[in-house]
């Protein structure tokens, strides 16, 4: 079935028109911000949106500033054409493509600096990532001024950084969380996937086998010390090299926990060759659902 071309916006003044009318039509307004390369995962996103909201914004921006000097800013895959293609399918009402060069005008010099919560986990890696994505999150709010934004829980510790800063800084906007959508065989949906050859993607489902196994032992009781030291070893076998982090924290602080007395969240990042893939889960102590 053919679908119509989606509206599409570069700029900031007719979007923000456009949603005003929608929202003083007592419409609610749901942002589901992207990089491209879409994917069944952010096609759960757009569903959800369309449940939470009547209006969908998408927007594709593949931020430059949130990628590190030897990241994959450069090779990070786009396909504009069947991103916004797949965005009609999904019924979204609107995409947004801003320019680099409109998001960051000559003289930008304004950063969001969330302290804490990113200092450790994908923060200790990749230094200045969650300060681009918190501007850019913060830009791309107050651009569309939607009721709603909605991230996947994938990217955890992105998750809670962009509610800590909306949350500082007094944004108007609710941040809603929407749980991973896997393949069959577990493996986190992710833009990044197609970097893996056949041999890697055999082994990526290990990631979250082990974490899994891990939440299973923390529910049952167990401590982090020995869960962490078998899933590293389990990683390890499994080929993932290096395993840049293993851990379980508090699922609201991200503080380091022993055993899960609250809700906690098992997250990891490690490499399949060239590709770097992430992934967590949540765990919960035993009689809480
Ligand atoms: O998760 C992503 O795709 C990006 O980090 C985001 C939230 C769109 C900001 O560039």
């Amino acid at each position: 079935m053919s679908h119509a071309p989606i509206p599409r916006f570069t700029a900031v003044a007719p979007l923000r028109a456009e949603v005003s009318g929608w929202r003083r039509a007592g419409e609610r307004v749901v942002l589901v911000p992207t990089m491209g390369a879409l994917h069944a995962g952010h096609l759960a996103l757009m569903a959800r949106a369309k449940e939470v909201g009547q209006r969908v914004v998408a927007s594709i921006f593949v931020n430059p500033t949130q990628f590190g000097p030897n990241e994959d800013f450069s090779r990070y895959p786009r396909d504009t054409a069947t991103d916004l293609s797949l965005l009609a399918q999904a019924g979204v009402d609107a995409a947004y493509l801003p320019e680099v060069s409109g998001m960051y005008p000559e003289h930008f010099s304004t950063r969001i600096e969330v302290d804490g919560l990113t200092e450790g986990l994908c923060g200790a890696y990749r230094p200045g990532h969650f300060s681009g994505v918190a501007t850019v999150v913060t830009k791309l709010l107050n651009q569309v001024q939607p009721d709603i934004a909605l991230f996947g829980e994938k990217d955890f510790q992105q998750l809670l950084v962009i509610r800590r800063a909306v949350r500082d800084l007094d944004l108007p906007v609710e941040i809603q969380g929407v749980p991973t959508l896997r393949e069959v065989d577990g493996l986190a949906l992710s833009s990044r996937n197609r970097y893996l050859d056949a041999d890697e993607r055999a082994r990526a489902p290990h990631l979250q086998a082990v974490l899994a196994r891990i939440g299973e032992g923390l529910a049952a009781g167990g401590h982090a010390g020995p869960l962490l030291a078998e899933g590293r070893a389990a990683l390890k076998a499994a080929g993932f090299d290096p395993v840049q982090y293993l851990e379980i924290r508090d699922a609201e602080t991200l503080a380091p926990v022993e055993r899960a007395t609250r809700p906690v969240r098992v997250l990891a990042a490690a490499y399949l060759g060239r590709t770097r893939l992430i992934d967590n889960v949540p765990a919960n102590p035993a009689g809480l659902a």
